[in-house]
Protein backbone atom coordinates (compact mmCIF):
# COMPACT_ATOMS: atom_id res chain seq x y z
CA UNK A 1 0.00 0.00 0.00
CA UNK A 2 1.18 3.65 -0.73
CA UNK A 3 2.04 5.63 2.30
CA UNK A 4 1.25 9.22 2.14
CA UNK A 5 4.55 10.10 3.50
CA UNK A 6 8.19 9.39 2.75
CA UNK A 7 9.56 9.01 6.23
CA UNK A 8 7.96 8.74 9.68
CA UNK A 9 9.34 9.11 13.60
CA UNK A 10 7.37 8.52 16.69
CA UNK A 11 8.97 9.88 19.96
CA UNK A 12 7.43 9.49 23.51
CA UNK A 13 9.51 10.78 26.62
CA UNK A 14 8.51 11.51 30.71
CA UNK A 15 7.07 14.97 30.85
CA UNK A 16 10.31 16.53 32.49
CA UNK A 17 11.60 20.02 31.66
CA UNK A 18 15.04 18.19 31.59
CA UNK A 19 13.98 16.54 28.32
CA UNK A 20 12.96 19.66 26.65
CA UNK A 21 16.24 19.92 24.70
CA UNK A 22 16.47 16.18 24.05
CA UNK A 23 13.24 16.58 21.92
CA UNK A 24 14.35 19.25 19.59
CA UNK A 25 17.44 18.15 19.41
CA UNK A 26 15.90 14.67 18.32
CA UNK A 27 13.43 16.48 15.73
CA UNK A 28 15.99 18.48 14.51
CA UNK A 29 18.18 15.45 13.98
CA UNK A 30 15.18 13.51 11.99
CA UNK A 31 14.35 16.97 9.57
CA UNK A 32 18.18 17.07 9.02
CA UNK A 33 18.42 15.00 6.26
CA UNK A 34 15.96 17.65 4.28
CA UNK A 35 19.10 19.07 4.01
CA UNK A 36 17.84 22.32 5.82
CA UNK A 37 19.52 26.07 6.71
CA UNK A 38 20.82 26.48 9.88
CA UNK A 39 18.09 29.36 9.90
CA UNK A 40 14.79 26.82 9.59
CA UNK A 41 16.37 24.46 12.03
CA UNK A 42 16.51 26.66 14.60
CA UNK A 43 13.18 27.81 13.59
CA UNK A 44 11.99 24.56 13.87
CA UNK A 45 13.82 23.89 17.15
CA UNK A 46 12.37 27.00 18.20
CA UNK A 47 9.22 25.68 17.96
CA UNK A 48 9.10 22.36 19.11
CA UNK A 49 10.81 23.48 22.65
CA UNK A 50 7.45 26.42 22.94
CA UNK A 51 5.50 23.35 22.32
CA UNK A 52 7.17 20.72 24.44
CA UNK A 53 7.11 23.23 27.15
CA UNK A 54 3.21 23.78 27.25
CA UNK A 55 2.94 20.39 27.60
CA UNK A 56 4.82 20.06 30.41
CA UNK A 57 4.00 23.23 31.97
CA UNK A 58 0.36 23.43 31.01
CA UNK A 59 -0.73 20.30 30.11
CA UNK A 60 0.81 18.25 32.91
CA UNK A 61 1.13 21.32 35.06
CA UNK A 62 4.40 19.94 35.92
CA UNK A 63 3.25 16.73 37.28
CA UNK A 64 3.32 13.11 35.98
CA UNK A 65 2.72 12.23 32.10
CA UNK A 66 3.99 11.67 28.62
CA UNK A 67 4.68 14.06 25.76
CA UNK A 68 4.52 12.38 22.51
CA UNK A 69 5.92 13.91 19.34
CA UNK A 70 5.75 12.54 15.89
CA UNK A 71 6.70 13.68 12.86
CA UNK A 72 6.73 12.73 8.85
CA UNK A 73 8.22 14.14 6.16
CA UNK A 74 6.27 14.69 2.87
CA UNK A 75 8.23 15.86 -0.15
CA UNK A 76 10.09 18.62 1.02
CA UNK A 77 7.70 19.53 3.81
CA UNK A 78 7.92 18.06 7.80
CA UNK A 79 4.66 17.93 10.00
CA UNK A 80 5.50 17.59 13.36
CA UNK A 81 2.90 16.94 16.05
CA UNK A 82 3.24 17.59 19.41
CA UNK A 83 0.42 15.18 21.51
CA UNK A 84 -0.46 15.55 25.66
CA UNK A 85 -3.06 13.55 27.73
CA UNK A 86 -3.15 16.68 29.74
CA UNK A 87 -5.80 19.12 31.03
CA UNK A 88 -6.77 20.61 27.59
CA UNK A 89 -7.59 23.79 26.41
CA UNK A 90 -10.84 25.42 26.71
CA UNK A 91 -10.80 28.09 24.18
CA UNK A 92 -8.40 27.73 22.16
CA UNK A 93 -8.88 30.72 19.43
CA UNK A 94 -8.22 32.82 23.09
CA UNK A 95 -5.20 30.67 23.86
CA UNK A 96 -3.68 31.11 20.56
CA UNK A 97 -3.53 34.72 20.91
CA UNK A 98 -0.51 37.39 21.31
CA UNK A 99 0.58 38.23 24.80
CA UNK A 100 -2.93 35.39 26.48
CA UNK A 101 -1.03 33.32 29.20
CA UNK A 102 -3.59 31.56 32.39
CA UNK A 103 -0.31 31.62 33.96
CA UNK A 104 1.08 35.24 34.55
CA UNK A 105 1.93 34.35 38.13
CA UNK A 106 5.03 31.66 36.58
CA UNK A 107 6.03 35.21 34.57
CA UNK A 108 5.15 32.85 31.13
CA UNK A 109 4.63 35.89 28.45
CA UNK A 110 1.94 34.35 26.15
CA UNK A 111 3.88 34.42 23.36
CA UNK A 112 4.61 30.53 22.75
CA UNK A 113 1.74 30.10 20.13
CA UNK A 114 2.72 33.45 18.02
CA UNK A 115 6.06 32.29 18.66
CA UNK A 116 5.03 28.66 17.06
CA UNK A 117 3.33 30.54 13.91
CA UNK A 118 5.67 32.75 13.31
CA UNK A 119 9.00 30.03 13.07
CA UNK A 120 6.70 27.59 10.82
CA UNK A 121 4.60 27.68 7.98
CA UNK A 122 1.37 26.45 9.57
CA UNK A 123 0.48 25.77 13.37
CA UNK A 124 -3.03 23.75 14.29
CA UNK A 125 -4.66 23.30 17.54
CA UNK A 126 -7.06 20.17 18.82
CA UNK A 127 -7.56 19.88 22.53
CA UNK A 128 -10.54 18.57 24.45
CA UNK A 129 -10.90 19.90 28.00
CA UNK A 130 -9.67 16.40 30.33
CA UNK A 131 -8.41 14.37 27.07
CA UNK A 132 -4.99 16.74 26.35
CA UNK A 133 -3.85 18.98 23.07
CA UNK A 134 -2.32 18.07 19.96
CA UNK A 135 -0.03 20.48 17.97
CA UNK A 136 0.27 20.29 14.88
CA UNK A 137 3.03 22.08 12.60
CA UNK A 138 4.21 22.24 8.94
CA UNK A 139 6.95 23.82 7.60
CA UNK A 140 8.54 23.83 4.26
CA UNK A 141 12.39 23.23 4.24
CA UNK A 142 13.74 25.33 0.63
CA UNK A 143 15.32 23.28 -1.75
CA UNK A 144 19.13 24.07 -1.59
CA UNK A 145 18.83 25.12 -5.56
CA UNK A 146 16.37 27.67 -4.46
CA UNK A 147 18.54 29.71 -2.56
CA UNK A 148 19.54 32.98 -4.56
CA UNK A 149 22.59 33.55 -2.52
CA UNK A 150 24.24 30.06 -0.77
CA UNK A 151 27.90 31.04 0.14
CA UNK A 152 28.26 28.43 2.49
CA UNK A 153 30.62 25.76 0.99
CA UNK A 154 28.85 22.32 1.60
CA UNK A 155 31.40 21.35 4.12
CA UNK A 156 30.56 24.72 6.24
CA UNK A 157 27.25 23.40 6.10
CA UNK A 158 27.39 20.55 7.03
CA UNK A 159 29.57 21.54 10.14
CA UNK A 160 27.12 24.45 11.11
CA UNK A 161 24.53 21.36 11.01
CA UNK A 162 26.46 19.02 13.59
CA UNK A 163 26.79 22.80 15.48
CA UNK A 164 23.40 23.39 15.97
CA UNK A 165 22.32 19.48 16.50
CA UNK A 166 24.77 19.43 19.40
CA UNK A 167 23.92 23.21 20.68
N1 LIG B 1 -0.48 21.70 25.97
C1 LIG B 1 -1.28 22.56 26.63
N2 LIG B 1 -2.16 22.10 27.55
C2 LIG B 1 -2.99 22.95 28.23
N3 LIG B 1 -3.00 24.29 28.05
C3 LIG B 1 -2.15 24.80 27.14
C4 LIG B 1 -1.24 23.98 26.39
N4 LIG B 1 -0.54 24.77 25.56
C5 LIG B 1 -0.96 26.03 25.78
N5 LIG B 1 -1.92 26.07 26.72
C6 LIG B 1 -2.67 27.27 27.19
O1 LIG B 1 -2.50 28.29 26.21
C7 LIG B 1 -1.95 29.45 26.82
C8 LIG B 1 -1.07 30.18 25.83
O2 LIG B 1 0.09 29.39 25.53
P1 LIG B 1 1.41 30.18 25.07
O3 LIG B 1 2.48 29.18 24.87
O4 LIG B 1 1.08 31.07 23.93
O5 LIG B 1 1.74 31.12 26.31
P2 LIG B 1 2.34 30.70 27.74
O6 LIG B 1 2.84 29.31 27.73
O7 LIG B 1 1.32 31.04 28.78
O8 LIG B 1 3.56 31.72 27.88
P3 LIG B 1 5.02 31.56 27.17
O9 LIG B 1 4.90 30.46 26.15
O10 LIG B 1 5.27 32.90 26.51
O11 LIG B 1 5.96 31.25 28.27
C9 LIG B 1 -1.25 28.97 28.08
O12 LIG B 1 -1.12 29.97 29.05
C10 LIG B 1 -2.17 27.82 28.52
O13 LIG B 1 -3.28 28.33 29.23
MG1 LIG C 1 4.06 28.61 26.23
Amino acid sequence: MKRLYDNEMKLEFSSKTCNEAFARIAVAAFVSQLDPTIDELSDIKTAISEAVTNSIIHGYEEGEGTVKIEARIYLDTVQIEIIDNGKGIENVEMAMKPLYTSKPDLERSGMGFTIMESFMDEVKVESALGFGTRVIMKKKITPKEDLKEDNLSDEKQKEDIKNTLGA
